[in-house]
């Protein structure tokens, strides 16, 4: 009665903004990313005829502000399984959650993963064996971008039109290209307003439609230089996405305002670099902190510039993963 799963965050180069009906988490575009091997999340789930309520432990603590969104993915995941028992679900992210680094993400694609698994064991209804689209659909109903963490290496996230039309492919396997993501971590600040919150907003920018226009040219170019695998392209590419994404941050109203002075300063030592010679690009999401792209060969370099820079205060290393995947090592 008891699964866990690992599952991978992932960092969006065409992002997910806007979402054309929020109950389903349906988005107004596609989007294009990676799997990243640094940031995970473990989760256990267990099914227990003793509780009266599910239990939501979190980084080791019992976390009431989650445990309503938690509660009501498993009620997805009951609802399939046709069963009601309440359950105990353990979490550990490797990476600090909140700040930006799409801890949802790898946190329901993980949820999703190990409560069907556990569930499908319970359930009388033979064959809940979910295939990568239905786990892919489910995930998508906890956080828009887990979707995205569930197929292997590079991904896309087709937009589709309804709920059973809007789930994630895996585009390439997560070593067919040796691009490095570099998080540089400037502040374990907590987001104000969080991305499902923030999403709801998007409309309100006058750019947003400026925006949507664009964004199928986009997510075509990101997929030809990932073909062809045309670094310089695909790093210009993803900076203007990441930069275009915050002007619509900066124009929603209300306004949302991630980028701190410590963003802003290594932005412009990327830039500086680029022009010293170093083939290096940023992108961000919601958040202050940075992931700075750049090709395996040019990885020892980057992380010395970014050591020189005191607002950095952690990175961390990722190489393309596969997707989420089940686990006997039990957090409980
Ligand atoms: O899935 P959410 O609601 O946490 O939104 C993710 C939003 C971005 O990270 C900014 C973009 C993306 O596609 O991951």
């Amino acid at each position: 009665m008891k699964a866990t799963a690992v599952a991978p965050s992932n960092i969006a180069f065409i992002k997910y903004w806007g979402v054309k009906d929020p109950e389903i988490r349906l988005p107004t575009n596609g989007s294009i990313s990676m799997n990243l091997s640094g940031l995970l999340t473990s989760t256990t789930v267990e099914f227990d005829q003793k509780l009266k309520k599910d239990m939501v432990i979190i980084d080791d603590r019992e976390n009431q502000d989650e445990a309503g969104r938690v509660s009501l993915h498993l009620d997805r995941i009951r609802k399939l399984a046709k069963i009601e028992t309440r359950a105990k679900v353990v979490s550990k992210n490797n990476f600090p959650t909140s700040t930006g680094l799409s801890s949802s993400a790898s946190g329901f694609a993980a949820l999703t993963v190990a409560a069907s698994n556990a569930a499908s064991q319970l359930s009388k209804a033979a064959g809940l064996e979910l295939s990568e689209k239905e786990l892919s659909i489910l995930s998508r109903l906890g956080s828009g971008s887990a979707c995205r963490s569930i197929p292997d290496g590079f991904v896309e996230w087709k937009e589709g039109d309804s709920s059973e039309t809007s789930y994630a492919v895996s585009l390439y396997s997560p070593d067919y290209w040796d691009i490095v993501d570099i998080v540089a971590i400037v502040s374990n600040e907590k987001k104000e307003v969080s991305s499902s919150e923030g999403q709801k907003l998007a409309q309100t920018s006058p750019f947003f439609l400026t925006r949507l226009n664009g964004i199928d040219e986009k997510i075509k170019l990101c997929k030809k230089y990932l073909k062809e695998k045309n670094f310089a392209a695909f790093g210009e590419l993803i900076e203007v996405e990441a930069l275009e994404l915050h002007s619509i941050y900066l124009t929603s109203v209300p306004p949302l305002i991630y980028l701190r002075p410590q963003t802003l300063r290594i932005m412009q030592e990327v830039k500086k670099w680029r022009e010293a010679g170093l083939p290096v690009y940023f992108t961000l999401n919601t958040g202050q902190d940075l992931h700075i792209i750049c090709q395996k060969s040019d990885q020892a370099k980057t992380q010395e510039l970014l050591d020189q820079i005191p607002e950095v205060k952690q990175i961390i290393i990722n190489h393309p993963s596969k997707g989420a995947w089940l686990t006997t090592e039990h957090l409980f």
